[in-house]
């Protein structure tokens, strides 16, 4: 990455978006990287360490003028509802995921920016294997997420070979992380399980306890987006998304990981419509191409991000910041 670019983050006060913003300033200065938020307030780590500011990616207008008054030459377009929410209120999640990205890459192509945008395991849904599921497979989602997240990945890959637009693609797993929490996704059980061991030694779960879902700690997610964007162009064989695959674990899995360090932490379960989405997608992946392509190699399993998570929670709940 070139340090005389300008960067630009949208969904900057999210669950990546926030991470992110942070990584990308330690790396190229604070004033490099405009992170982009909306509603909500941004922490304060990101406002006082470099530009933030206030748009919407669904008018053009808006992100246009944010674009070209930074010069912005690369944009990192973490906006998104996520896949719950997206099921309560589907035709906000088309709007939001469809506009924003069909926004961004507009603007790449004028400007001649590149470009990351996440993917997600919801392309899959029926029809596809669940275990060590094939870059190439059936793409049925189940869900509204999921029909933005098929269609966003044939858009990326329809403005690369149309117009050349520089677009580079991961379909995440749930991710987990201990900064910013996300916010209605169907893998937010695993975030929300180490929250309620430090602070209330009991939670209560939204799907089974033999659900098993592909996650990725945060640094990983991280290195996924620095590593993506960070090769020659020719590497990027495909322009619609990689598959990532990082562990994969039951929830059950994940108590009693979580019980070694918290040994009285209660789990009960009250399944919800979230137990279908979760049903609906891989519980691992084969992800050869991103390794073969451009060098994907997560670093961490669950024994380490539980034993990384458990300390971090700790440490904020000891500050009174949880
Ligand atoms: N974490 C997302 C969700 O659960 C999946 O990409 O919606």
């Amino acid at each position: 990455m070139r340090n005389d670019e300008n960067i630009m983050v949208t969904g900057a006060t999210g669950q990546i978006g926030s991470e992110l913003v942070m990584s990308l300033r330690e790396r190229l200065g604070g004033s490099k990287v405009v992170a982009l938020g909306h509603r909500r307030e941004p922490p304060e780590s990101i406002a006082r360490s470099g530009p933030f500011e206030r748009g919407d990616v669904t008018i053009f207008s808006e992100l246009k003028e944010i674009v070209e008054r930074h010069d912005v030459s690369q944009i990192y377009h973490l906006a998104a509802v996520l896949s719950a929410v997206g099921e309560k209120e589907p035709q906000r999640a088309w709007d939001m995921n469809m506009r924003g990205l069909q926004n961004v890459l507009e603007l790449a192509r004028a400007n001649k920016t590149k470009v990351f945008w996440p993917s997600s395991i919801a392309v899959f849904g029926r029809g596809y294997p669940r275990d060590l599921t094939p870059q190439e497979t059936v793409l049925l989602p189940t869900t509204m997420y999921g029909v933005t997240k098929v269609a966003g990945e044939l858009l990326c890959d329809y403005y690369n070979r149309k117009y050349g637009v520089d677009v580079r693609s991961v379909r995440f797993p749930g991710i987990i992380s201990a900064d910013t929490p996300p916010g209605g996704g169907t893998t937010d059980y695993a975030v929300a399980i180490f929250y309620e061991a430090i602070r209330h030694k009991h939670y209560e779960c939204f799907v089974r306890p033999d659900t098993v879902l592909p996650m990725v700690y945060m640094p990983d997610c991280l290195e996924a987006i620095l590593g993506i964007m960070g090769v020659e162009p020719s590497s990027i064989r495909r322009r619609d998304a990689y598959n990532l695959n990082s562990m994969s674990f039951s929830v059950s899995e994940l108590v009693k990981a979580i019980q070694r360090f918290v040994p009285s932490l209660e789990v009960s379960f009250n399944p919800d419509f979230r137990q279908d989405i979760a049903d609906s997608w891989p519980r691992s992946l084969d992800d050869r191409a991103a390794r073969h392509d451009w060098g994907w190699c997560p670093k961490y399993d669950l024994a380490a991000m539980t034993k990384d998570m458990i300390a971090e929670l700790t440490r904020k709940h000891e500050l009174g910041q949880l």
